[in-house]
């Protein structure tokens, strides 16, 4: 049986809900590659969305969305950060660097160099995200060892499993900077 209690409350239509909370209109200065954005920073928003959808720059790939496997790492100050991770207001005030800015116009950053020589890539979607967490590692220890190597890509996942030209990548760009004027 059909409770009176039903049937006194029709469905609430559309217009009857709550409307929803306002999200966020603040907005923010971000630079990225040298240029600055005008971006809105609501707490949703991360890096990688931005950068993708909004600034065009999608060399940073989505993999997982969930902080696992490091395709979206870019840097941020020269630390490799994951941009999926990162909400977009923690980079205001910051420079943010993508695989598209590591070049110096026609010339590529060594550490792409590096994969390139090496053959270090196969399907390339894993790629950007390596070459940023590996010229990040080199800011910071310019001559790692294998264990140091293996440690620093821990969070990045190559489904293709080139990890041994990834290695030997990193020793080629290590050696380039290290035979380049100051050091790279
Ligand atoms: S997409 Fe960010 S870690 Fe996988
Ligand atoms: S080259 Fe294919 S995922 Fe690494």
């Amino acid at each position: 049986m059909i409770s009176p209690g039903l049937l006194e409350r029709p469905p609430m239509a559309p217009r009857d809900r709550p409307p929803a909370p306002p999200s966020s209109t603040r907005t923010g200065r971000i630079r990225v590659n040298g240029e600055e954005h005008h971006v809105a920073l609501a707490s949703e928003r991360n890096l990688l969305i931005v950068l993708r959808e909004e600034l065009g720059l999608t060399g940073t790939k989505y993999g997982c969305g969930e902080g696992e496997c490091g395709a979206c790492k870019v840097l941020l100050d020269g630390v490799a950060v994951r941009a999926c991770q990162t909400p977009v207001g923690e980079a205001v005030g910051h420079e943010v660097t993508t695989i598209e800015g590591l070049a110096r116009g026609e010339e590529l950053h060594p550490v792409q160099q590096a994969f390139l020589e090496a053959g270090a890539f196969q399907c390339g979607f894993c790629t950007p995200g390596m070459i940023v967490a590996v010229a990040s590692l080199l800011r910071r220890l310019p001559e790692p060892s294998d264990d140091e190597i293996r440690a620093a890509l821990d969070g990045n996942i190559c489904r293709c499993g080139g990890y041994l030209r990834i290695l030997d990548a990193v020793h080629r760009a290590s050696r380039t900077l290290a035979a380049s004027p100051g050091g790279g």
